[in-house]
């Protein structure tokens, strides 16, 4: 049995972030990962990190508040009013900090961190390293954890790279730590700890077409779930407008926001002819945008009824290898274009959960000891849809956010009582479910329920849905949940086995398609990301609020609480 004070789930920004929280305050902390720190999906993050710097020679004043506004409105109002003011108000000092640990933002003329329009913003306010942003802030990050591991100023952190954690083991309404499995060699392993941080992203691979990295796999949140901790507003899923055809790589939404054109097969630009997007153009938010895009391909104005054009041609050689050198790659090497001469052919696709693991404002869920940030939680700072530049903002403060409150729980004692036994019952429980899953010999390849949970998916719980295709999709999914009962596993080997892998993530994606779509079912109203074509309008009167599922033995129960309006009242949201 491993002993730490504290452990981190997840080597990206929240978890590295939360890590670094602890370390500040000598807690002993690990930073468990299935991957390498920076293999994580932080490291894809293109385009930026919102704070109201008011650099933008065009910007004139922007401060917190207005920050906060775009943010609540961007949100379709579903977002909680304070935790939506907590991020925006630290976001000034979290860029200072990353400055001050070195992180190479993009600079203007005179020298100050430049910042660029994003969608929903009333001010250009996205900061950024040309469209590389992840990749600079998690090394930023991973140059800390490597001075905390090996320097002398502290030593309190150690990384457990390639572990996969299986459960966590949660007594009394109290977490006591997590069972995990050594990857390389397959033996799993009890680490017993006062406090747990899940930082472990998105759940994008549901989806087939999808941004997302094959990490991302949300097995992060079903654990919780399954320990017993609800799952919040998991019907909002976000489609960002400028996928690449084919491949669905992102296509930042800096290329928009540096004033790149998006094109129907007339070569007109066709947000123009929308109410919602008429005024912001290419730069309204990702949900209207994405709307608005997926519009004109049924109306037969887009190329091979799937994709429309991004032009970036205008902006010339110059500003797109300063601005946006990793998208030309990208165009070169995964569509065959070059951005630079030629129109990029893009589409709609799965790019982010605005839902996740149910935490209040101090990133605590409803264990003691138990805390959450970044992708995979739901605090709620994006409502029913985010804003581009929002999501690594969110991982750096509430990353910080949960590592200090965890820290302030251990300092104060930690969990009444420390029981051993019940990690080693649980140790024993997941050693017995593996070696069942080993010994499995069904009919039901993995991949192949996954190919079908990925068609559900993206053909019926899209950018617009309705009553008979979410049935259908709840109906499907539930069956794909049987056919698992029947799997078959073809490696039997404990080293370094992903396919057993992918099986033990298959179970928790079955779980949370389902939450998904009971969520949209149920949601009678179109807000945010969640489009409803059966029910076109928002409904403040009767679904102004969150919904939290629970995982029960007799199936998933659904719950409805508060939406925190304290600051700002919802109203029709104009771009
Ligand atoms: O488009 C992008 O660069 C993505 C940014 C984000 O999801 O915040």
């Amino acid at each position: 049995m491993k002993y730490l004070d504290s452990i981190v789930i997840g080597g990206g920004l929240a978890g590295l972030r939360a890590a670094i929280a602890l370390n500040q305050r000598n807690i002993k902390v690990g930073v468990i990962s299935k991957v390498h720190p920076l293999r994580s999906h932080s490291i894809e993050a293109q385009g930026g990190i919102n704070a109201s710097l008011g650099n933008h020679i065009r910007g004139g004043h922007d401060d917190w508040k207005k920050h906060a506004f775009d943010t609540i409105k961007g949100s379709d109002y579903l977002a909680d009013q304070k935790s939506a003011a907590k991020l925006t108000q630290s976001a000034v000092e979290c860029i200072v900090e990353m400055e001050h640990w070195g992180c190479p933002f993009s600079r203007t003329e005179d020298g100050k961190i430049a910042q660029r329009p994003f969608g929903g913003a009333g001010f250009p306010r996205t900061c950024f390293a040309s469209d590389k942003t992840g990749h600079v802030l998690l090394h930023t990050l991973f140059e800390q954890i490597v001075k905390f591991e090996h320097g002398s100023e502290r030593q309190q952190m150690q990384s457990f790279d390639e572990w996969f954690v299986t459960s966590v083991v949660i007594d009394d309404g109290c977490c006591q730590g997590v069972i995990a499995m050594n990857v390389v060699t397959g033996e799993l392993e009890e680490f017993k700890s006062d406090a747990v941080i899940f930082a472990t992203g998105g759940v994008g691979r549901i989806y087939g077409r999808t941004t997302n990295a094959l990490i991302n796999s949300g097995r992060g949140m079903s654990m919780p779930f399954w320990a017993g901790v609800p799952l919040k507003d998991m019907e909002f899923i976000q489609f960002h407008p400028t996928t690449l055809y084919g491949t669905n790589v992102l296509m930042t939404e800096g290329c928009r926001g540096e004033g790149g054109f998006l094109l129907n097969n007339k070569g007109e630009r066709f947000l123009a002819f929308y109410d919602d997007s008429k005024k912001a153009m290419e730069i309204a938010p990702r949900d209207i945008v994405s709307r608005n895009i997926q519009k004109e391909i049924h109306a037969g104005r887009g190329f091979e009824d799937a994709y429309v054009h991004l032009d970036l041609r205008h902006l010339g050689e110059k500003k797109i290898m300063e601005r946006l050198p990793g998208i030309r790659v990208l165009g070169l090497n995964f569509a065959g274009v070059d951005p630079i001469y030629e129109l990029v052919p893009i589409q709609p696709g799965q790019h982010y959960a605005m839902g996740g693991i149910d935490t209040n404002i101090n990133a605590e869920t409803r264990v003691i000891g138990l805390y959450a940030a970044g992708e995979c939680a739901c605090v709620s700072v994006h409502g029913a849809n985010r804003l581009g530049g929002n999501s690594l903002l969110e991982t750096l403060i509430y990353g910080k956010i949960a590592g200090e409150s965890a820290a302030d729980y251990i300092t104060a004692g930690g969990p009444p009582k420390k029981d051993e036994g019940i990690m080693k019952d649980a140790l024993k429980r997941d050693e017995d479910k593996i070696n069942k899953f080993l010994r499995s010999s069904g009919k039901e390849k993995h991949s192949e329920i996954k190919m079908d949970l990925n068609n559900i998916m993206d053909d019926k719980v899209g950018i617009f849905r309705e009553k008979k295709s979410l049935e259908k999709a709840l109906e499907g999914v539930r069956e794909l949940k049987d056919r698992f009962k029947n799997i078959k596993i073809l490696n039997r080997e404990r080293r370094l086995n992903q396919e057993l892998i992918n099986i033990m993530e298959l179970e928790g994606n079955l779980d949370i398609a389902e939450v998904i779509v009971m969520g949209a079912l149920a949601r009678e109203e179109s807000r945010g990301s969640q489009s409803r074509t059966d029910f076109p309008k928002r409904d403040d009167e009767n679904w102004l609020k969150h919904t939290l599922a629970y995982y029960t033995p007799d199936g998933i129960k659904t719950e409805y609480t508060d939406v925190d309006v304290s600051m700002y009242e919802p109203k029709e949201r104009k771009y």
